[in-house]
């Protein structure tokens, strides 16, 4: 039996977003397909596509972004979140409460790549902070 999620990115905290972004397109070989502007989360994102899984570079724009404040505790920067992308968010929004787990928003919001997103927090997902999306049908 498979989860009906499928991991679309992975979100790494950087400190210096154009010089992150040299670093991984050497790493990766290809440029980023994308950037993006955040307000909500006050975050500059840069996004690289692989094979499968996506690379999110996030750079905070803002003293007060969640970024700043894991930047402030990973001077280096690190992996942030993952992202997963679900059929249906309210949905999954619903369950995972009456599951137990911890939401940091009850209810989808604006996110980067067009899509509605929620995070659920990482003290009820053994550290890992936890982000689903869907994309927003126009
Ligand atoms: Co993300």
């Amino acid at each position: 039996m498979k989860s009906d999620w499928t991991l679309e990115h992975i979100g790494i905290a950087v400190k210096n977003l154009d010089d992150a972004s040299l670093l991984y397109q050497s790493l990766l070989g290809v440029p980023a397909i994308q950037r993006e502007h955040v307000s909500d989360q006050k975050v500059t994102v840069s996004f690289f596509k692989t094979q499968n899984v996506n690379i999110e570079l996030l750079e905070a724009t803002d003293p007060t972004s969640p970024i700043a404040k894991f930047i402030q505790k990973n001077e280096k920067g690190g992996i942030h979140h993952l992202c997963f992308t679900v059929p249906d968010i309210r949905e999954a929004l619903v369950d995972l409460k009456a599951k137990g787990f911890q939401l940091i928003d009850e209810e989808p919001r604006l996110g980067a790549h067009d899509c509605w997103v929620a995070f659920i927090h990482p003290k009820s997902t053994s550290g890992v902070l936890i982000e689903i999306s869907q994309k927003i049908v126009p």
